[in-house]
């Protein structure tokens, strides 16, 4: 089922996401729910915080190439993550970033280039990801998520101030 998407600057983005102790079918319905809410807004990546359950559980699924749009973002693509750990992180670079939190909002922001991941899945099986790639960048933006934080506070304190001001201006 789709489900809303909570929007910033909501309070519940702020929260510090629980542990997932059990891989039970609650979690299953919530990894397919967010999975098709993710979809339906063209997303590449999506915490459950974003549909207001504070669970550290996240997925992603970067669009396949050279496919028709609809078709490019397969379910058995997608990356089902469930509390997640960095074991590594290193060097930095920039990315242009965006948010189902904050649409139609896209910025450069710092990263870690390299990322080692642990995390389990929808199972509770463990897994792991390195990458130094786009998959790096997102894993990064939706832990942060699972802390409360969102990539608007990543902005320069200029552009910080800009983009408040012109988000307050969008909504009223
Ligand atoms: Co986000």
């Amino acid at each position: 089922m789709k489900r809303d998407i909570v929007v910033y600057p909501d309070k519940r983005l702020k929260l510090v996401s629980k542990e997932v102790v059990s891989f039970n079918d609650g979690l299953h319905m919530l990894l397919d729910d967010m999975f098709e809410t993710m979809i339906s807004k063209n997303g590449v990546g999506l915490a459950a915080i974003q549909i207001g359950v504070p669970l550290r559980v996240l997925i992603i699924n970067i669009p396949l190439k050279d496919k028709e749009k609809g078709e490019d973002q397969p379910k058995e693509n997608t990356l089902e993550i469930v509390n997640p750990i960095f074991l590594e992180r290193l060097g930095s670079t920039k990315f242009e970033e965006g948010c189902l939190s904050v649409p139609g909002i896209y910025e450069y922001v710092e990263r870690f280039q390299f990322i080692k991941v642990v995390y389990q899945d929808r199972f509770g099986q463990a897994q792991e990801i390195t990458d130094d790639d786009f998959l790096a960048i997102a894993l990064q933006h939706e832990i942060d998520h699972l802390e409360g934080r969102v990539f608007v506070e990543k902005f320069s304190i200029l552009k910080r101030k800009k983009f408040e001001k012109e988000w307050k201006n969008r909504k009223s």
